[in-house]
């Protein structure tokens, strides 16, 4: 919270990597637990995630409490080695608090109150859901603080997963008290939303409401300000709760599982408030590509807090909440698994346990499936849990990165708002993934940054899109002397989301050097050609601009329709523009690269060369590099689905085999080495 105090606590009751899930022992009879503690240990579990949704079972009435059962469960665990990520079992609030207090459930734009059934079931401006938690978080706290098994306490679930916004009237309190200490007066929020247009000019805070549903499109400053206080209603709500664990369990970490990079929460600002960030990822088995989305996620979640973290979630086999649940193939969870790791993750963890019988997720796979120990899901389960053994000390180890890319939510916000934009196709996640899939596929580590972090530790910074973008940030992008490359509409609004003085790129243009003159939106199904200096053609789709140069130097024009001839990439000293969405990146981004002296993780050069040669890994691995205290470690993952041929300059330990590998090596289809190299001095 504001002022407050950073602390650092850190996970130190599990040594090694984490490896287990979520466990509901409440969906089974008690028989089976003993069952259960058994085979985790079998497996090598060595965590369990434990009450996320019990609340209606720990607090059956108002002040009524029967713990028994989880003492019960933890005492198990324990006995077998097994520490407990331990839930405040506030994710979803019981029949009675909502019976009691019908205004907690949360009502949609529409006004529909969304009803009792699911969960998540709350809306996060309530008071009266605050408090039920704060006291339950206290409860549960007070009864475990020292109990052996607890390690880390994991608050809510997977925040905004299903309630994200409630548009009630205390919502609506809320969010007036949350723009009045943003803006002061009414006339402040006057003045940051434009409110002379369209006669919305308000005489009094009071009349202000959430983005309702509305007859035509909504102020977009309204909806900017109102993405910003859904962040910081929920963020609230675990800060209320680890406000009481911090004051009864000091020294127990605290955690919320994020959903990768999920456009509703600004993840910036929540891992600030908690000790370790942990992550739920559920890449689609049937897209061959959902593995650099993942990857891209996971150097997110390292970056947040530039330490190792925790992937909490991920499904060992088939999800079940997808249209088709297609699931993993052989080597898949294994080797999904292995990616974590070899983004700094310190552990694997999977929804869920055992599978379930009943309820929306019988269908979700589960380290122990329906089909029990002769599954083949229970083979792989084994497997990974004797893994992730032998990888115990690359725990702790860190990842460094030349490259960082800029990601901003409250540019994200704005670019994405639902109305009134140029143009609906210019998304970031795409925007991020123009420049992210080709850095994966050279095997160059990669940071992801907020536009005012110090920079200069990268050798280059590149920003696929700002579109809100202040001055104090463009400030901050002045200052890096490293090679900067800035994507198209950026440096359009200010942080009310109002057009900068003389339009685009705003406080950028001097650093650009170069207006934009004209955005260029392409029409659905059309391209335009880019010719870049060097005579190659690209394409650009989605998005163009007419680009005005103001000392910057044009490195690709357009060629062909309506701009032709007006540049399409431009360079200002070490500043590259890219004015469209540029669907392959290479001639900028590698040269750039050249320039910056920005190497792959690892020397791979192709069978037969001698010499580095900067070529691409092979297509379809992937090669990350973690730094231990002794060692470093070099992973290398096969996604494809036949065996890759890797030439490595580097010889080193294959800690999964134990081998001792140089020179040409193949790595399986859907297999992966992790090499023990010299510590990076020592080469
Ligand atoms: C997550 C959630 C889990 C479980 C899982 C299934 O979103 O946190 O509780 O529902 O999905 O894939």
């Amino acid at each position: 919270m504001n002022g407050e105090q950073e602390v650092d606590v850190r996970l130190t009751r599990v040594p090694g990597l984490l490896f287990g899930g979520d466990y509901n022992p409440e969906q089974w009879p008690e028989e089976v637990w003993a069952e259960d503690a058994r085979l985790m240990a079998e497996a090598g579990v060595n965590m369990a995630t434990v009450a996320v949704f019990s609340w209606s079972r720990l607090e059956p009435r108002p002040g009524e409490y029967d713990f028994a059962w989880l003492d019960r469960v933890l005492d198990l665990l324990h006995e077998h080695g097994i520490a407990v990520d331990l839930a405040t079992a506030t994710a979803t609030p019981p029949p009675w608090l909502v019976r009691e207090h019908p205004e907690v459930r949360p009502v949609d734009a529409n006004g529909t109150h969304l009803d009792f059934g699911s969960r998540q079931g709350y809306c996060p401006s309530s008071p009266v859901f605050r408090a039920a938690t704060a006291r339950l978080a206290r409860t549960m706290a007070e009864r475990y603080a020292d109990h052996p098994a607890l390690a880390m306490w994991h608050i809510g679930n997977e925040y905004a997963d299903h309630t994200l916004e409630c548009f009630c009237e205390e919502s609506a309190r809320h969010f007036r008290t949350w723009l009045a200490a943003r803006y002061g007066t009414v006339d402040g929020l006057n003045a940051a939303w434009g409110t002379s247009c369209w006669g919305q000019h308000y005489t009094d805070l009071d009349q202000v409401n959430p983005p309702r549903k509305a007859p035509g499109p909504i102020n977009p400053a309204q909806v900017l300000d109102w993405r910003r206080f859904c962040s910081d209603a929920l963020l609230e709500c675990f800060e209320v709760e680890r406000a009481v664990l911090r004051e009864v369990t000091p020294d127990v970490p605290v955690t919320t599982n994020f959903m990768s990079i999920l456009h509703g929460l600004d993840y910036w600002k929540w891992a600030a408030a908690e000790d370790i960030v942990s992550d739920d990822a559920y890449p689609d088995p049937a897209d061959p590509t959902s593995h650099v989305g993942a990857a891209l996620s996971y150097d997110l979640m390292r970056s947040l807090k530039d330490r190792p973290w925790l992937l909490l979630e991920q499904a060992p086999g088939a999800v079940s909440w997808r249209e088709v649940n297609v699931p993993k193939p052989a080597g898949m969870m294994r080797l999904h698994s292995l990616q974590a790791l070899a983004h700094g993750a310190d552990g694997v963890m999977f929804f869920q346990w055992r599978q379930a019988r009943y309820g929306p997720e019988k269908f979700h796979s589960a380290l122990l499936p329906h089909g029990g120990v002769q599954s083949r899901g229970w083979q792989d389960t084994l497997r990974l849990g004797r893994d992730l053994e032998k990888l115990a000390e690359t725990a702790g180890s860190r990842s460094k990165a030349d490259v960082a890319l800029v990601l901003d939510w409250d540019s994200w916000w704005g670019l994405e708002a639902p109305e009134s934009m140029p143009s609906k196709r210019l998304e970031l996640k795409r925007l991020l993934h123009t420049w992210y899939d080709r850095l994966h596929a050279l095997g160059v580590a990669v940071d992801l940054a907020p536009p005012e972090r110090d920079l200069s530790s990268y050798r280059v910074v590149i920003a696929p899109n700002l579109y809100l973008c202040t001055e104090d940030q463009a400030k901050n992008l002045r200052a890096y002397d490293g090679h900067l490359i800035v994507g198209p509409f950026s440096g359009v609004v200010d942080a009310a989301d109002q057009v900068h003085p003389g339009g685009a790129p705003g406080p950028l243009r001097e650093l650009l050097g170069l207006a934009v003159d004209e955005f260029w939106p392409l029409a659905d199904e059309t391209t335009q050609t880019v010719r870049h200096a060097d005579g190659s053609a690209g394409t650009a789709s989605v998005w163009a601009e007419w680009l005005r140069p103001e000392g910057a130097t044009p490195i690709a024009h357009y060629e062909g329709g309506d701009l032709d001839g007006i540049p399409a990439i431009t360079r200002h000293g070490r500043t590259t523009y890219v004015g469209c969405l540029l669907e392959d990146v290479r001639p900028v981004l590698d040269d750039v690269l050249t320039r910056a002296g920005v190497r792959p993780v690892a020397d791979l050069p192709a069978p037969g060369a001698d010499l580095p040669t900067g070529a691409d890994v092979p297509a379809g691995v992937e090669a990350c590099r973690r730094e231990g205290v002794a060692a470093d470690y070099l992973f290398l993952l096969n996604h494809g689905t036949t065996a890759a041929a890797v030439n490595l300059r580097e010889p080193g330990t294959d800690l999964l085999t134990g081998r001792d590998l140089r020179g040409l090596i193949e790595i399986g289809p859907r297999d992966a080495v992790v090499l023990r190299t010299a510590h990076e001095g020592e080469k």
